[in-house]
Protein backbone atom coordinates (compact mmCIF):
# COMPACT_ATOMS: atom_id res chain seq x y z
CA UNK A 1 0.00 0.00 0.00
CA UNK A 2 1.38 3.82 -0.56
CA UNK A 3 1.32 5.40 2.55
CA UNK A 4 1.00 8.79 0.94
CA UNK A 5 -2.17 7.06 -0.70
CA UNK A 6 -1.97 9.42 -3.76
CA UNK A 7 -2.22 8.76 -7.55
CA UNK A 8 -1.13 10.39 -10.57
CA UNK A 9 -1.67 10.08 -14.33
CA UNK A 10 1.09 8.71 -15.82
CA UNK A 11 1.78 7.31 -19.48
CA UNK A 12 2.32 3.70 -19.25
CA UNK A 13 3.35 0.76 -22.30
CA UNK A 14 0.57 -1.50 -23.17
CA UNK A 15 1.08 -3.57 -25.85
CA UNK A 16 3.47 -3.16 -29.03
CA UNK A 17 3.31 0.71 -30.02
CA UNK A 18 0.59 1.45 -27.38
CA UNK A 19 0.72 3.82 -24.40
CA UNK A 20 -2.44 4.49 -22.11
CA UNK A 21 -2.56 7.71 -19.77
CA UNK A 22 -3.89 6.02 -16.45
CA UNK A 23 -3.31 6.33 -13.06
CA UNK A 24 -0.65 4.97 -11.58
CA UNK A 25 0.29 5.11 -7.48
CA UNK A 26 2.74 7.74 -6.32
CA UNK A 27 6.02 7.32 -5.33
CA UNK A 28 6.86 6.52 -1.31
CA UNK A 29 8.37 8.34 0.51
CA UNK A 30 11.81 6.70 1.42
CA UNK A 31 15.48 7.22 2.82
CA UNK A 32 17.78 7.46 0.60
CA UNK A 33 15.58 8.55 -2.55
CA UNK A 34 14.59 11.94 -3.35
CA UNK A 35 10.93 12.04 -4.95
CA UNK A 36 10.92 15.44 -7.42
CA UNK A 37 8.12 16.94 -9.43
CA UNK A 38 9.13 16.18 -12.95
CA UNK A 39 9.84 19.42 -15.48
CA UNK A 40 11.10 17.68 -18.19
CA UNK A 41 11.23 14.03 -19.78
CA UNK A 42 13.62 13.40 -22.99
CA UNK A 43 12.32 10.90 -25.12
CA UNK A 44 15.46 8.37 -26.09
CA UNK A 45 15.91 5.98 -28.58
CA UNK A 46 16.32 3.17 -26.68
CA UNK A 47 12.68 4.06 -24.84
CA UNK A 48 11.74 3.34 -28.98
CA UNK A 49 12.89 -0.70 -28.37
CA UNK A 50 10.64 -1.03 -25.39
CA UNK A 51 7.74 0.97 -27.13
CA UNK A 52 8.37 -1.19 -30.29
CA UNK A 53 8.22 -4.41 -28.78
CA UNK A 54 5.34 -3.60 -26.53
CA UNK A 55 7.07 -4.67 -23.34
CA UNK A 56 7.12 -4.82 -20.61
CA UNK A 57 3.42 -4.19 -20.22
CA UNK A 58 3.53 -1.46 -17.48
CA UNK A 59 6.70 0.27 -18.15
CA UNK A 60 6.68 3.87 -16.99
CA UNK A 61 9.28 5.35 -19.64
CA UNK A 62 11.64 8.33 -19.02
CA UNK A 63 15.07 8.05 -18.09
CA UNK A 64 16.28 11.77 -19.10
CA UNK A 65 14.53 14.21 -16.47
CA UNK A 66 14.97 17.54 -14.76
CA UNK A 67 12.38 18.75 -12.10
CA UNK A 68 12.54 19.81 -7.93
CA UNK A 69 13.07 18.06 -5.20
CA UNK A 70 9.71 17.92 -2.94
CA UNK A 71 11.51 15.43 -0.62
CA UNK A 72 14.96 15.11 0.00
CA UNK A 73 14.36 11.14 1.50
CA UNK A 74 16.46 12.08 4.99
CA UNK A 75 19.60 13.38 2.36
CA UNK A 76 21.47 16.82 3.76
CA UNK A 77 22.87 17.62 1.07
CA UNK A 78 19.49 18.46 -0.56
CA UNK A 79 16.39 20.48 0.19
CA UNK A 80 12.45 21.29 -1.10
CA UNK A 81 12.98 22.95 -3.88
CA UNK A 82 16.31 21.93 -5.30
CA UNK A 83 16.25 22.05 -9.39
CA UNK A 84 18.10 18.93 -10.01
CA UNK A 85 18.76 15.63 -12.53
CA UNK A 86 19.92 12.68 -11.87
CA UNK A 87 21.80 9.40 -13.38
CA UNK A 88 18.58 6.88 -13.85
CA UNK A 89 21.02 4.04 -13.21
CA UNK A 90 20.84 1.73 -10.12
CA UNK A 91 24.73 0.58 -9.48
CA UNK A 92 25.42 -1.45 -6.39
CA UNK A 93 28.11 0.98 -5.09
CA UNK A 94 30.56 -1.14 -3.74
CA UNK A 95 31.88 -3.72 -6.33
CA UNK A 96 34.20 -3.62 -8.38
CA UNK A 97 32.99 -1.34 -11.15
CA UNK A 98 31.42 0.87 -8.95
CA UNK A 99 34.47 1.54 -6.99
CA UNK A 100 36.75 2.49 -10.04
CA UNK A 101 33.82 5.34 -11.39
CA UNK A 102 32.60 3.24 -13.71
CA UNK A 103 28.99 2.01 -12.35
CA UNK A 104 27.57 0.99 -16.26
CA UNK A 105 30.07 -2.24 -15.39
CA UNK A 106 27.81 -2.62 -12.39
CA UNK A 107 25.68 -6.11 -12.99
CA UNK A 108 22.38 -4.79 -10.99
CA UNK A 109 23.24 -1.03 -13.17
CA UNK A 110 20.08 -1.56 -14.93
CA UNK A 111 18.28 -4.05 -12.46
CA UNK A 112 15.87 -1.07 -11.22
CA UNK A 113 16.70 1.72 -13.17
CA UNK A 114 14.61 5.08 -13.26
CA UNK A 115 12.31 4.86 -16.42
CA UNK A 116 13.51 1.32 -17.73
CA UNK A 117 12.68 -0.60 -14.77
CA UNK A 118 9.38 -2.12 -13.86
CA UNK A 119 10.67 -1.47 -10.09
CA UNK A 120 11.02 2.54 -10.42
CA UNK A 121 8.66 4.59 -12.54
CA UNK A 122 10.09 7.55 -14.56
CA UNK A 123 9.35 10.61 -16.06
CA UNK A 124 6.46 10.00 -18.18
CA UNK A 125 4.53 11.04 -15.17
CA UNK A 126 4.67 14.22 -12.79
CA UNK A 127 6.57 12.83 -10.05
CA UNK A 128 9.64 10.13 -9.63
CA UNK A 129 11.55 8.62 -6.70
CA UNK A 130 15.61 8.30 -7.63
CA UNK A 131 17.93 7.53 -5.68
CA UNK A 132 19.94 10.40 -3.93
CA UNK A 133 23.46 9.41 -4.44
CA UNK A 134 22.65 9.33 -8.46
CA UNK A 135 21.16 13.38 -7.81
CA UNK A 136 22.86 16.55 -9.52
CA UNK A 137 21.86 20.20 -8.59
CA UNK A 138 21.38 22.19 -11.56
CA UNK A 139 23.04 25.73 -11.20
CA UNK A 140 21.05 28.48 -11.76
CA UNK A 141 21.46 29.48 -15.00
CA UNK A 142 20.82 25.86 -16.30
CA UNK A 143 17.19 25.69 -17.60
CA UNK A 144 14.86 22.25 -16.88
CA UNK A 145 15.02 21.43 -20.82
CA UNK A 146 19.06 21.46 -20.69
CA UNK A 147 18.62 19.24 -17.64
CA UNK A 148 16.91 16.66 -19.15
CA UNK A 149 19.42 16.94 -22.24
CA UNK A 150 22.02 16.12 -19.44
CA UNK A 151 21.77 12.68 -19.87
CA UNK A 152 21.92 11.73 -23.44
CA UNK A 153 24.76 14.52 -24.52
CA UNK A 154 26.33 12.05 -21.69
CA UNK A 155 26.47 9.06 -23.95
CA UNK A 156 27.76 11.16 -26.95
CA UNK A 157 30.35 12.37 -24.38
CA UNK A 158 31.42 9.22 -23.17
CA UNK A 159 31.63 7.35 -27.02
CA UNK A 160 33.63 10.12 -27.83
CA UNK A 161 36.08 9.58 -25.18
CA UNK A 162 36.05 5.67 -25.98
CA UNK A 163 36.59 6.77 -29.49
CA UNK A 164 40.09 8.36 -28.38
CA UNK A 165 39.85 10.96 -31.81
CA UNK A 166 43.21 12.37 -32.44
CA UNK A 167 43.52 16.09 -33.73
CA UNK A 168 42.94 15.99 -37.34
CA UNK A 169 41.18 12.66 -37.48
CA UNK A 170 38.34 12.06 -39.39
CA UNK A 171 35.23 10.69 -38.46
CA UNK A 172 32.18 9.16 -39.72
CA UNK A 173 28.50 8.99 -37.50
CA UNK A 174 26.39 7.05 -38.54
CA UNK A 175 22.50 7.87 -37.57
CA UNK A 176 21.84 11.79 -37.03
CA UNK A 177 19.54 10.80 -34.06
CA UNK A 178 19.91 12.76 -30.64
CA UNK A 179 22.71 10.20 -29.72
CA UNK A 180 24.51 10.61 -33.16
CA UNK A 181 24.00 14.41 -33.31
CA UNK A 182 25.52 14.55 -29.87
CA UNK A 183 28.50 12.48 -30.75
CA UNK A 184 29.36 14.28 -34.05
CA UNK A 185 29.49 17.40 -31.52
CA UNK A 186 31.77 16.30 -29.59
CA UNK A 187 33.93 14.75 -32.27
CA UNK A 188 34.41 18.28 -33.38
CA UNK A 189 35.55 19.39 -30.61
CA UNK A 190 37.40 16.40 -30.13
CA UNK A 191 39.73 17.89 -32.87
CA UNK A 192 38.32 15.84 -35.82
CA UNK A 193 38.84 17.91 -38.85
CA UNK A 194 36.29 16.13 -40.91
CA UNK A 195 32.61 15.21 -39.62
CA UNK A 196 30.01 13.28 -41.66
CA UNK A 197 26.79 11.68 -40.67
CA UNK A 198 25.28 9.42 -42.77
CA UNK A 199 21.52 9.08 -42.46
CA UNK A 200 18.32 7.53 -44.16
CA UNK A 201 16.20 10.27 -43.24
CA UNK A 202 17.06 13.44 -45.13
CA UNK A 203 15.46 15.71 -42.98
CA UNK A 204 17.61 14.50 -40.19
CA UNK A 205 20.63 14.56 -42.20
CA UNK A 206 19.52 18.17 -43.08
CA UNK A 207 19.36 18.94 -39.24
CA UNK A 208 22.82 17.60 -38.54
CA UNK A 209 24.73 20.07 -41.08
CA UNK A 210 22.15 23.40 -40.34
CA UNK A 211 22.48 22.87 -36.26
CA UNK A 212 26.16 23.56 -36.76
CA UNK A 213 27.49 19.45 -35.51
CA UNK A 214 28.65 18.15 -38.91
CA UNK A 215 30.31 19.06 -41.57
CA UNK A 216 28.49 17.04 -44.00
CA UNK A 217 26.33 14.50 -44.13
CA UNK A 218 25.60 11.78 -47.04
CA UNK A 219 22.22 9.77 -47.74
CA UNK A 220 22.83 6.03 -46.56
CA UNK A 221 19.81 5.34 -49.15
CA UNK A 222 22.01 6.51 -52.20
CA UNK A 223 23.36 3.58 -53.83
CA UNK A 224 26.91 5.13 -54.67
CA UNK A 225 27.04 6.36 -50.96
CA UNK A 226 29.61 3.97 -49.72
CA UNK A 227 31.62 4.46 -52.69
CA UNK A 228 31.39 8.17 -52.63
CA UNK A 229 32.88 7.98 -49.06
CA UNK A 230 35.33 5.95 -49.65
CA UNK A 231 36.46 8.08 -52.12
CA UNK A 232 35.86 11.30 -50.31
CA UNK A 233 38.26 10.05 -47.46
CA UNK A 234 40.64 8.13 -49.58
CA UNK A 235 39.95 5.05 -48.20
CA UNK A 236 37.95 5.21 -44.87
CA UNK A 237 37.40 7.17 -41.54
CA UNK A 238 40.23 7.01 -39.01
CA UNK A 239 36.85 6.65 -36.51
CA UNK A 240 33.49 5.37 -37.43
CA UNK A 241 30.61 5.84 -34.41
CA UNK A 242 27.71 3.82 -35.13
CA UNK A 243 24.48 5.31 -33.33
CA UNK A 244 21.52 3.36 -35.11
CA UNK A 245 21.89 -0.67 -34.10
CA UNK A 246 20.76 -2.45 -37.23
CA UNK A 247 22.71 -4.60 -39.32
CA UNK A 248 23.34 -2.12 -42.59
CA UNK A 249 24.42 0.66 -40.01
CA UNK A 250 26.73 -1.69 -38.53
CA UNK A 251 28.10 -3.62 -41.91
CA UNK A 252 28.73 0.17 -43.16
CA UNK A 253 30.92 1.21 -40.13
CA UNK A 254 32.72 -1.93 -40.83
CA UNK A 255 32.73 -0.99 -44.77
CA UNK A 256 33.80 2.58 -44.16
CA UNK A 257 36.51 2.72 -41.56
CA UNK A 258 40.52 2.39 -43.08
CA UNK A 259 42.18 -0.51 -41.99
CA UNK A 260 43.61 0.00 -38.44
CA UNK A 261 40.69 2.18 -37.79
CA UNK A 262 37.95 2.16 -34.49
CA UNK A 263 34.44 1.31 -35.07
CA UNK A 264 32.86 2.66 -31.49
CA UNK A 265 29.47 0.66 -31.38
CA UNK A 266 27.25 2.86 -29.45
CA UNK A 267 23.32 2.01 -31.40
CA UNK A 268 21.48 -0.96 -29.22
CA UNK A 269 20.05 -3.82 -30.87
CA UNK A 270 17.67 -6.22 -29.20
CA UNK A 271 18.00 -9.17 -31.08
CA UNK A 272 21.09 -10.61 -32.93
CA UNK A 273 21.83 -8.93 -36.04
CA UNK A 274 24.45 -9.92 -39.23
CA UNK A 275 27.52 -8.54 -38.76
CA UNK A 276 30.27 -9.48 -41.50
CA UNK A 277 33.12 -9.43 -39.15
CA UNK A 278 35.50 -10.31 -41.55
CA UNK A 279 36.13 -6.78 -42.66
CA UNK A 280 36.75 -6.08 -38.76
CA UNK A 281 39.39 -9.15 -39.00
CA UNK A 282 40.79 -8.06 -42.28
CA UNK A 283 41.17 -4.66 -41.40
CA UNK A 284 42.50 -5.19 -37.98
CA UNK A 285 40.09 -3.18 -36.51
CA UNK A 286 39.31 -1.93 -32.58
CA UNK A 287 35.68 -2.58 -32.33
CA UNK A 288 34.56 -0.88 -28.90
CA UNK A 289 31.33 -0.71 -26.99
CA UNK A 290 29.96 1.99 -25.51
CA UNK A 291 27.19 2.05 -22.80
CA UNK A 292 26.04 5.12 -20.58
CA UNK A 293 28.43 6.88 -18.85
CA UNK A 294 30.38 7.60 -15.92
CA UNK A 295 29.49 9.84 -13.05
CA UNK A 296 32.56 12.28 -13.88
CA UNK A 297 31.22 12.15 -17.43
CA UNK A 298 27.59 13.28 -16.49
CA UNK A 299 28.80 16.26 -14.13
CA UNK A 300 30.95 17.36 -16.94
CA UNK A 301 27.83 17.78 -18.88
CA UNK A 302 25.90 19.39 -16.68
CA UNK A 303 29.31 22.02 -16.67
CA UNK A 304 29.92 21.95 -20.35
CA UNK A 305 26.35 23.10 -20.50
CA UNK A 306 26.44 25.57 -17.64
CA UNK A 307 29.22 27.41 -19.12
CA UNK A 308 28.29 27.55 -22.28
CA UNK A 309 30.51 25.00 -23.80
CA UNK A 310 28.07 23.29 -25.95
CA UNK A 311 24.53 24.21 -26.71
CA UNK A 312 21.70 21.82 -26.17
CA UNK A 313 18.53 23.02 -26.65
CA UNK A 314 18.46 23.84 -30.26
CA UNK A 315 18.38 19.48 -30.31
CA UNK A 316 14.85 19.93 -28.75
CA UNK A 317 11.85 20.07 -31.88
CA UNK A 318 8.65 19.91 -29.29
CA UNK A 319 7.72 19.50 -26.14
CA UNK A 320 4.10 17.80 -25.18
CA UNK A 321 2.08 16.76 -22.17
CA UNK A 322 1.37 12.97 -21.30
CA UNK A 323 -1.69 13.32 -24.41
CA UNK A 324 0.44 13.86 -26.40
CA UNK A 325 3.39 11.43 -26.12
CA UNK A 326 1.63 8.49 -28.09
CA UNK A 327 1.79 10.61 -31.05
CA UNK A 328 5.25 12.04 -30.03
CA UNK A 329 6.88 8.68 -30.62
CA UNK A 330 5.13 8.16 -33.94
CA UNK A 331 6.54 10.73 -35.21
CA UNK A 332 10.09 10.25 -34.22
CA UNK A 333 9.76 6.56 -36.04
CA UNK A 334 7.83 7.48 -38.84
CA UNK A 335 11.83 7.78 -40.63
CA UNK A 336 10.29 10.96 -42.31
CA UNK A 337 10.17 13.61 -39.55
CA UNK A 338 12.42 16.42 -39.14
CA UNK A 339 12.11 15.78 -34.65
CA UNK A 340 15.09 14.43 -33.54
CA UNK A 341 14.67 15.02 -29.68
CA UNK A 342 11.23 15.43 -27.75
CA UNK A 343 10.26 16.50 -24.33
CA UNK A 344 7.55 15.84 -22.19
CA UNK A 345 5.98 17.77 -19.78
CA UNK A 346 4.10 16.03 -17.54
CA UNK A 347 2.23 19.04 -16.34
CA UNK A 348 1.57 20.42 -19.51
N1 LIG B 1 25.00 2.71 -25.82
C1 LIG B 1 24.29 3.56 -25.12
O1 LIG B 1 24.62 3.90 -23.99
C2 LIG B 1 23.07 4.17 -25.72
C3 LIG B 1 22.41 5.22 -25.09
C4 LIG B 1 21.30 5.79 -25.71
C5 LIG B 1 20.85 5.27 -26.90
N2 LIG B 1 21.51 4.20 -27.46
C6 LIG B 1 21.08 3.62 -28.74
O2 LIG B 1 21.66 4.39 -29.78
C7 LIG B 1 20.80 4.34 -30.92
C8 LIG B 1 20.51 5.76 -31.35
O3 LIG B 1 19.75 6.45 -30.37
P1 LIG B 1 18.90 7.74 -30.80
O4 LIG B 1 18.19 8.21 -29.59
O5 LIG B 1 19.74 8.68 -31.52
O6 LIG B 1 17.85 7.00 -31.76
P2 LIG B 1 17.04 7.42 -33.04
O7 LIG B 1 16.15 6.28 -33.34
O8 LIG B 1 16.44 8.76 -32.84
O9 LIG B 1 18.15 7.57 -34.20
C9 LIG B 1 18.56 6.56 -35.06
C10 LIG B 1 18.74 7.18 -36.44
O10 LIG B 1 19.35 6.25 -37.31
C11 LIG B 1 18.88 6.45 -38.63
N3 LIG B 1 19.19 5.27 -39.43
C12 LIG B 1 18.51 4.11 -39.53
N4 LIG B 1 19.16 3.24 -40.36
C13 LIG B 1 20.28 3.88 -40.78
C14 LIG B 1 21.37 3.51 -41.62
N5 LIG B 1 21.43 2.31 -42.21
N6 LIG B 1 22.34 4.43 -41.83
C15 LIG B 1 22.30 5.65 -41.27
N7 LIG B 1 21.29 6.04 -40.44
C16 LIG B 1 20.30 5.17 -40.21
C17 LIG B 1 17.39 6.73 -38.41
O11 LIG B 1 16.83 7.44 -39.49
C18 LIG B 1 17.43 7.57 -37.12
O12 LIG B 1 17.46 8.95 -37.39
C19 LIG B 1 19.58 3.52 -30.50
O13 LIG B 1 19.76 2.18 -30.89
C20 LIG B 1 19.60 3.62 -28.99
O14 LIG B 1 18.97 2.53 -28.37
C21 LIG B 1 22.60 3.66 -26.91
ZN1 LIG C 1 18.46 7.92 -23.14
ZN1 LIG D 1 28.39 -2.14 -8.55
Amino acid sequence: MNVNGGKMRSVVLKDIKKFEVVEIEEPIKSNGKVIIDVKKSGICGSDIHYWVNGDPKGLVLGHEFSGVITDNGNNENFKIGDRVTALPISPCGVCEACKSGNPQYCKVTWDNAVGLSLTNPGGLAPKLSVRSDMVYKLPDNMSFEEGAMVEPVAVGLHAVHLAKIEIGAKVLVIGGGIIGLVSSMFAKKAGASLVVVSETNEKRGEKAVSLGVSDEWYDAKNPTYVENLMEKTNGGFDVVIECVGNSPAVNSAFTLVKPGGTVVLVGVAMDAINIYTVMAVMKELTVQGAIGYTKEEFKTCIDLISNKSIEVTKFIDDVVGLDGVQNAYERLTSGTDSAVKILVDPNK
